[in-house]
């Protein structure tokens, strides 16, 4: 009753179409120059976190087109160029982007739910660097200075080194796995087994590929390292553990980012 009132009051004053419009957030952003949107709000904290992939890509759609030239300027074809981390058994498909490769392609969706968000927490045209106006990123990790991530708060999650002294390994993985029958499980079927419950991975579907195959595991834990420095992931705690902490673990956080785990961000 108040509310049809108010309606009536507002399509009086010819306001109803902003009112309305307020309503139904859109996906689809206002029309506006290039400065403008460069600027846009949602590049920067707060509205960056309520930021869903459709209105990121309604101006950016071209992150995720297939853009991969066939031939490189050199002459070499693409379809033949394989690097070695495209040569392992989860590997399938043609040489794709970069953000098709973590967003679109098959073995992504399988095992990843990444959204734009997920990587970018910001993006300041004015210099790409954190604390360099008031509302600039803040230092510490929205984003690293001149990149458009933190790569050490995402990228090394997945890209790092095997932490295999942790595990008591005796060896790298790639020279201790035969002893290991290849199979993360034989350890890990009992230890640290509350794991990947981020709403960027899919926990469910990663424990099924791992029980097929632990390169899918190793994939994402050393398989594909960038890095020479290993992630330090919280370490949950899980049934039946030692309460004793390790020293090495000590000053571990004991539960995944927030912002990973938080409502507020899940997937729309
Ligand atoms: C209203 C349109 C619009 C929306 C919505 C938008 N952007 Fe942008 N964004 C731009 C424009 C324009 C630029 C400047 C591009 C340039 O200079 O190459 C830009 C720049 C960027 C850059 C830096 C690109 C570069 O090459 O320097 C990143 C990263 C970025 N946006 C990510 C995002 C993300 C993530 C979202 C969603 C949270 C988003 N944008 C939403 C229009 C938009
Ligand atoms: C896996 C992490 C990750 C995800 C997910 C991701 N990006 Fe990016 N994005 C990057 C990185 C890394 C760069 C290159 C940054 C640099 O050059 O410093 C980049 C670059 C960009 C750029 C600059 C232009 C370009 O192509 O280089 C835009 C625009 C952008 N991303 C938008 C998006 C949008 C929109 C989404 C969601 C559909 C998205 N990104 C998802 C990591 C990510
Ligand atoms: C949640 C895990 C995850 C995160 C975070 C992540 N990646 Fe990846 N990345 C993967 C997986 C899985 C693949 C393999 C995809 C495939 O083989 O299809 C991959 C593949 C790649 C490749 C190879 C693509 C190709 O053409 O074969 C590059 C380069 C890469 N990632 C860089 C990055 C960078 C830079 C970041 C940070 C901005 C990042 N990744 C963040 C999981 C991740
Ligand atoms: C011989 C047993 C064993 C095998 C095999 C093994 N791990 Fe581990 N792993 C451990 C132990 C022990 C820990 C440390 C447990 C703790 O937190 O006290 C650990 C910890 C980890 C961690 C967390 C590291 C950190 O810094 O917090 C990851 C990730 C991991 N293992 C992945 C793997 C993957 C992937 C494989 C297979 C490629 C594998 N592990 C094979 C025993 C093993
Ligand atoms: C797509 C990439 C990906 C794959 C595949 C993957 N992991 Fe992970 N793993 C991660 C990320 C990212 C985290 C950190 C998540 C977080 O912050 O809670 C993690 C965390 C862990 C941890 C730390 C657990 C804790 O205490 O929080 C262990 C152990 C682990 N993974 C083992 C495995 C095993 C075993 C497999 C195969 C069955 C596997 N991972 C497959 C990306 C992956």
């Amino acid at each position: 009753m108040l509310r049809r009132l108010a309606v009536t009051v507002l399509a009086a004053v010819g306001l109803l179409a902003s009112a309305q419009a307020a309503e139904t957030a859109s996906a689809a952003p206002a029309p506006t120059d290039y400065q403008r949107a460069r600027y846009d709000a949602i590049h920067f904290k707060p509205a960056i976190d309520r930021a869903t992939d459709a209105q990121c890509l309604a101006c950016h759609a071209e992150v995720l087109r297939p853009s991969v030239r066939a031939t490189s300027p050199a002459g070499l074809k693409a379809a033949t160029a394989k690097a070695w981390y495209q040569q392992t058994s989860t590997y399938s498909g043609e040489q794709d982007t970069f953000h098709r490769r973590h967003l679109t392609t098959a073995f992504a969706k399988e095992v990843m739910a990444l959204r734009c968000t997920t990587c970018h927490q910001g993006n300041d045209p004015r210099d790409e660097n954190p604390w360099s106006s008031a509302t600039s990123a803040r230092a510490g990790g929205d984003f690293t200075l001149r990149k458009m991530v933190a790569p050490e708060k995402t990228c090394l999650k997945c890209h790092g080194q095997m932490n295999y002294t942790v595990m008591g390994l005796p060896e790298p993985w790639h020279r201790s796995r035969e002893m290991f029958q290849n199979n993360c499980l034989l350890c890990h079927a009992n230890i640290r087994t509350v794991r990947h419950q981020v709403n960027y991975l899919n926990a469910a579907a990663i424990e099924a590929a791992g029980a097929k195959s632990s390169d899918t595991c190793y994939g994402c834990h050393g398989g594909r390292a960038w890095y020479r420095t290993n992630y330090p992931y919280a370490r949950h705690a899980w049934p039946g553990m030692d309460p004793a902490v390790p020293d090495w673990a000590k000053g571990r956080p004991t539960e995944s980012e927030l912002r990973f785990v938080s409502d507020l961000l899940a997937k729309p």
